[in-house]
């Protein structure tokens, strides 16, 4: 980790700046009181391909694209100026009932790059807000089809899809605690989600023959098929520890759906635009959804934006009479310097081969953190697919025991990443996503680092 020394004027802006961001600015899912420890809040200031500067100049590899988002990189002089030609041009128009070039040629580009079922774009500006639209076109088309009693949402525990009120009700992750916000959304049911390292069935694959695809079809039918509207699930799910599906748990999922007349929702929230090595993680398991969210991604975090895909069966079933609109918009959904940007960024992805590069080096990436096992015995598996990648960190690889909640296993982890100049999430699981420009040479660098970080951690437990 490169570290410039601040001169003494810039360590006063830097206390200034720490002092009036404690008092004043709400970091999500923080404490105050966390943050206001010694090295707590990071203030950023630039951005450069895989990297990031934080005010007092230091140096880090920013691992997790942010949070999985900038897939082309920092530093996209190309972007900026895209913005500030529109932004120009034209900044906005009421997208209720007009729209703008940016709009219409973005929603073209994407058609030409998802699965060849999904034609029509619904632009919002977040993933929760696709999410929340996903569902509520989800029921819309089942009462357009005259399936009125459809109102159920199947999702799976593990996963996480935001945390507007609809995506909020679905998630089925542990890292939220709802109990405050409930009762939330009737009608969300959940199920198993999969994870052959650790099967909540017990079971292991092959020879379980992907019973946690088939059992879901129990859970339909003794919540009547004739009550639920949609199943959504992230096709690799990162907050589910990026466990990777045997390749014919979707199609199976899929199979069931079309039974039972269930719209199948794919997040690719995370997983779309080139993360794991194809466009869209959909096509790593060869199958359609009904409905698809992105963001992220799509404007590599330029600008927010967040895109709800639909196949060509749902939309046609919002023609025809008026009745059968669908009603209800988000002002800023659509927003022409919103699209214009993540036009040109879909540009650079596929300019630079940014969704092959994500392909070989996250294989490169993926062996070096594999490589790592025989120096560290804490390292229980390394999964995904791409620059989607998690590394389960065991007290006992041989009973895959976790460190207790008491060990801290997160805070230590975290300080020496820090320390060692990576920024990514480091629980259980350490996620690994770096922006999609990485290089061969930085993969090693990542991965030298991470084997410091992690050597100095199991020193902490006594392990050697
Ligand atoms: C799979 C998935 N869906 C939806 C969301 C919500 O997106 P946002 O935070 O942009 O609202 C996230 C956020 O991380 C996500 O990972």
């Amino acid at each position: 980790m490169t570290s410039l020394p601040a001169s003494p004027a810039f360590e006063d802006e830097i206390a200034s700046y720490l002092e009036r961001g404690l008092e004043h600015l709400w970091v999500h899912t923080q404490q105050a009181t966390d943050l206001a420890q010694e090295d707590g809040l990071k203030v950023f200031t630039r951005g450069e391909g895989i990297y990031l500067w934080d005010m007092k100049g230091r140096q880090f590899i920013d691992a997790m694209s942010g949070l999985w988002v900038v897939n082309a990189g920092h530093g996209r002089a190309e972007l900026a100026e895209t913005a500030a030609k529109q932004m120009r041009e034209m900044a906005y128009v009421n997208t209720f009932a007009y729209t703008s070039r940016p709009a219409i040629d973005l929603a073209t580009k994407l058609a030409s790059l998802l699965p060849p079922s999904i034609n029509k774009l619904f632009f919002v500006n977040s993933g929760s807000e696709a999410v929340e639209t996903a569902i509520r076109m989800a029921k819309h088309y089942q009462y357009n089809i005259g399936e009125k009693k459809r109102y159920k949402v199947l999702a799976r525990r593990g996963s996480y899809h935001g945390t507007t009120a609809g995506a909020l009700s679905v998630n089925g992750s542990a890292m939220l605690n709802r109990a405050p916000w409930e009762p939330l959304l009737p009608g969300v049911v959940f199920v198993e989600n999969v994870n052959c390292y650790r099967c909540p069935f017990e079971k292991t694959f092959p020879a379980c023959d992907t019973f946690c695809a088939r059992t879901i079809e129990r859970t339909i039918q003794a919540e009547r098929p004739e009550t639920i509207a949609a199943f959504i699930a992230e096709p690799i799910s990162a907050a589910n520890a990026v466990a990777m599906p045997p390749p014919d748990y979707w199609p199976a999922i899929r199979r069931l759906c079309d039974k039972y007349g269930i719209l199948l929702i794919a997040d690719e929230v995370i997983n779309g635009f080139g993360r794991t090595g194809k466009w869209f993680a959909s096509e790593l398991y060869d199958f359609e959804p009904d409905l698809m969210t992105m963001a992220k991604g799509l404007s590599s975090g330029y600008l927010p934006i967040a895109a709800l895909g639909i196949s060509d069966k749902v939309a046609k079933e919002f023609e025809g009479d008026k009745s059968r609109t669908f009603g209800g918009g988000i002002t800023f959904g659509t927003h022409p310097v919103a699209c214009a940007v993540a036009l040109a960024n879909l540009e650079i992805i596929e300019r630079e081969g940014l969704v092959e590069n994500s392909a070989r080096n996250g294989a490169y990436l993926q062996s070096r953190l594999n490589g790592l096992k025989e120096r560290h015995p804490t390292i229980g598996e390394v999964r995904g697919r791409g620059l989607l990648l998690g590394v389960e960190i065991v007290k006992d690889p041989a009973t895959k025991e976790l460190f207790p909640e008491s060990a801290d296993l997160p805070g230590k982890l975290t300080a020496a990443l820090i320390k060692n100049g990576i920024l990514c999430r480091a629980g259980n699981v350490v996620n690994f996503a770096p922006p999609l420009v990485i290089s061969e040479a930085q993969c090693d660098d990542l991965a030298d680092r991470f084997d410091a970080a992690l050597a100095e951690t199991e020193q902490q437990f006594g392990i050697v």
